[in-house]
């Protein structure tokens, strides 16, 4: 995939563990996510399966090709290529499967998008090392970096490093619901960011020296955040205290890495325990990132009271945060890398699926028209989450996210596409929407040099009727 101008790319992901499956096939090693949820959750077992995407692979691909998307955007997982996690010989049966997934990919013109690390650390270097915690995993996830470029990287052009690093640390390593789930020191969850940041930036410049000259890719970090709105909306204290909320959250990671090389002023200021960067580190660091992956989806939203959010109020507004993005890091590309909402664990037959549908919708009208238009904001791609229902994390399999329903208990897993796909698969089409099927004249295309046909009292509408759904309590929408 390349970056052309005027040229929008639509795209869809999948995390590793979320529909992979198969946890002990064909000499996949442990992940701390498998022992993870071997304790901590009580029907272990369908976990196990999930989708099983590693098996039904033709599945995944023919619900790519009924979308229609640009890329595909799913992760590696370390331990199915090496057991322990240290590159050695890799698993010759996991290595098939990811070179079958981007060959296949690549033949239907649909581009690899690969993160090297969703979540699902090799079990063996939490034991043996304490994970993140410990400086040293940097060095081994950067052999196993090297090992993909050198083994992929002919094939793949676009590589995302991370996933989410706020989630690992503060989920993982403080509220202890995420793998490997510690529930603990506060220093501790700033240690492990501090390891995330310095091994991202390590990839970065590994790829930049050894393999950009000549495969030619580009290299992010997926970043997510909530976005806050101030209690009183013309108080000056509020309107900081949201200033600061962002910060936390998304300052953190972004602007060591898309800004001056360090933390914000405010995290230095307030935690005195926060370890600090070299002058030498912050000039390694800054700029590690050849475009923003921004993630805005309910991971970023849920738990709710675990987010700083200093008193002030939760907001769905994506316009807004990405205007907060381009006036802090001066203007970057922006990649939509995760975004969209979920329903229960109902069956795809409810009218649940409206919810989806209009959310999509939603979305992509406010951060297209709104932002690419008027805000002058440079977003060249968007990736709806998720592909497929799958493990869905602390929530096991209690929310689904996919574009496609999938039930767990069926011997076939079929990729039942919900009315969400098939309108997503016309907005690519499109190359943005015409709802038919409901209001004619909702209406927004993405054409190379965007322009759009929509107004703002339809926009209001649609914001109205999600509102009411919400706030009717139907569903299982909760901030
Ligand atoms: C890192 O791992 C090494 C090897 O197991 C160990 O000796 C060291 O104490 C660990 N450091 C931390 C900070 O956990
Ligand atoms: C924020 O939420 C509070 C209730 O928690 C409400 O009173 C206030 O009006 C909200 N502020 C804005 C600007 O919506
Ligand atoms: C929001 O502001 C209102 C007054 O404007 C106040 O009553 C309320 O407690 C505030 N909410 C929070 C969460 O600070
Ligand atoms: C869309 O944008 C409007 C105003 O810009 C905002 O009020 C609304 O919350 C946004 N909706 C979503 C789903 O982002
Ligand atoms: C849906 O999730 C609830 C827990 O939130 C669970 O009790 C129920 O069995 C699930 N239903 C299905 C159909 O999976």
């Amino acid at each position: 995939m390349r970056i052309v101008a005027g040229l929008f790319l639509w795209g869809v992901g999948t995390g590793a563990f979320q529909v992979e499956g198969s946890w002990r096939k064909d000499g996949k090693g442990s992940s701390i996510w498998d022992r993870f949820v071997h304790t901590e959750f009580r029907d272990a077992d369908s976990t196990d399966v999930s989708s099983d995407s590693y098996t039904l692979l033709d599945k995944d691909l023919s619900a790519l090709d009924f979308l229609g998307v640009t890329f595909y955007q799913f992760s590696i997982s370390w331990s199915r290529l090496f057991p322990t996690g240290v590159v050695t010989a890799p698993n010759e049966k996991g290595l098939q499967y990811y070179n079958t997934l981007i060959d296949s990919l690549v033949h239907r013109n649909i581009d690899p998008v690969v993160t090297l690390y969703h979540w699902d650390l090799p079990l063996t270097l939490q034991e043996q090392y304490g994970g993140w915690k410990n400086e040293s995993v940097i060095d081994i996830f950067n052999d196993y970096a090297t090992f993909c470029f050198q083994t992929f990287g002919d094939r793949v052009k676009y590589w995302i490093t991370i996933h989410n690093p706020y989630l690992i640390a503060w989920h993982g390593y403080g509220t202890g619901i995420h793998a490997p789930g510690e529930k603990g020191k506060i220093t501790t969850v700033y240690t492990v960011g501090h390891n995330l940041i310095k091994a991202h930036a390590k990839v970065w410049h590994n790829y930049k020296k050894h393999f950009e000259p000549y495969q030619k890719g580009l290299m992010s970090i997926v970043l997510g955040s909530h976005w806050i709105e101030p209690n009183r909306s013309e108080d000056a204290l509020d309107i900081s205290k949201c200033q600061q909320s962002v910060e936390r959250v998304l300052g953190w990671f972004a602007k060591p890495i898309h800004g001056d090389g360090d933390y914000p002023e405010e995290l230095k200021n307030e935690l005195s325990f926060l370890p600090r960067f070299t002058e030498d580190e912050k000039k390694y660091i800054k700029g590690t990132a050849d475009f923003f992956a921004f993630s805005f989806g309910p991971n970023n939203f849920k738990p709710p009271n675990t987010l700083p959010k200093m008193g002030q109020n939760l907001s769905l507004n994506l316009r807004e945060v990405l205007n907060w993005i381009k006036l802090e890091y001066d203007s970057p590309r922006i990649l939509i890398a995760e975004n969209g909402w979920f329903t229960d664990n109902l069956s795809h037959k409810s009218s649940l699926v409206y919810f989806r549908v209009l959310n999509i919708r939603l979305m992509n009208v406010n951060f297209s028209y709104a932002a690419i238009k008027y805000d002058n904001i440079d977003v060249f791609g968007y990736t709806a989450w998720s592909l497929l229902d799958g493990f869905e994390w602390q929530h096991a399999y209690n929310i689904r996210r996919g574009l496609f329903y999938v039930d767990f208990k069926s011997e076939k897993k079929e990729r039942i596409p919900k009315s969400s796909a098939r309108y997503y698969k016309q907005i690519i089409r499109e190359n943005g929407f015409f709802p038919k099927e409901s209001t004619p004249s909702l209406q927004a295309q993405f054409s190379c040099d965007f322009s759009w046909g929509i107004t703002e009292s339809v926009l209001k509408v649609s914001i109205k009727v999600l509102k009411r759904l919400v706030l009717s309590g139907q569903f299982s929408f909760t901030l």
